[in-house]
């Protein structure tokens, strides 16, 4: 039987990249948690001396900082720079792209809207580009109350919102002010690992989907890949195997939900290749 891996799987890009730059800077403390993921913080206080701190205040004479995916507001960059203390920043490039918008776009003169949750580290950092401050909506009905000064507007979204909410807000301004300069900062990294699950399934006649079964992205997963392949599985570790599964089979698809480690889908992986089918 042969093992395929989905073409996009398990973490995003911005999410593996940060894990790498953890690795590789060891003993160091990431300025709240470098990603949204219990275990391969543990994973990675355990192995690599990498510690989590939760407030700016804690990072004098740390040594190295690693900011985190999500980025931090730019005074705490700042102010971390003008430290002893060593930056290194693990920010992913996707949401870098909405922070350097909201700056140069309000240097310019546009007031700027981000269409996001105002409470989310992403939302908080990218906020604090805009010089004179952005309004932050989740809904049109968010909108509608904000009262603007002109009518110059520069909209972004939220790296992780959907394209059709964003273009409601996006609508409504564009109906009602002369110069509205929109940015589709949304990053597809969910979308792509469904895509390429759904195209795995098709292909495969038995299919493994690795995460947690509390993971609405990973049930997400395996809906998909169950319409497609109706031999295909949820499994949270390699216990939950099930040789019966895998006999008669060819080709055994594998893909993985947003919020799991490479390292656990290389161990069923590994379970898998053992299986005598
Ligand atoms: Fe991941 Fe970066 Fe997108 S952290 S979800 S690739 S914005």
């Amino acid at each position: 039987m042969k093992i395929k891996l989905a073409a996009s799987y398990g973490f995003c890009f911005g999410v593996k990249r940060a894990i790498k730059i953890a690795e590789n800077t060891k003993n160091a403390s990431t300025i709240g948690p470098l990603i949204h993921n219990n275990e391969e913080i543990n994973r990675l206080r355990e192995n690599f001396n990498v510690k989590t701190l939760h407030h700016i205040s804690e990072a004098e004479g740390v040594g190295k900082a690693i900011i985190r995916t999500h980025g931090i507001p730019k005074k705490d960059l700042e102010t971390l720079l003008n430290s002893d203390v060593q930056v290194i920043n693990a920010t992913c490039p996707y949401v870098t792209k909405p922070q350097e918008i909201c700056e140069k776009m309000s240097m310019e003169g546009y007031e700027i809207v981000i269409f996001g949750d105002a409470d989310h580290p992403e939302v908080k950092g990218v906020e604090s580009y805009a010089i004179h401050g952005a309004h932050v909506v989740q809904s049109v009905e968010e909108l509608e109350k904000v009262r603007f000064k002109g009518n110059k507007i520069a909209v972004v979204s939220q790296t992780t919102r959907k394209i059709s909410e964003f273009l409601e807000i996006t609508n409504f301004l564009e109906t009602r002010y002369k110069e509205v300069r929109v940015f589709n900062t949304i990053c597809n990294a969910t979308f792509e690992n469904q895509d390429a699950a759904r195209e795995l399934a098709k292909e495969a006649d038995v299919v493994i989907v690795i995460g947690g079964k509390n993971s609405s992205n990973t049930k997400q997963l395996h809906s998909i890949c169950k319409e497609y392949c109706k031999d295909s599985f949820l499994v949270e570790s390699e216990k939950d195997l099930d040789p019966s599964w895998f006999v008669g089979k060819t080709l055994c698809g594998v893909t993985a939900g947003a919020s799991t480690p490479d390292w656990i889908i290389e161990k069923i992986v590994g379970k898998i290749s053992e299986i005598k089918v």
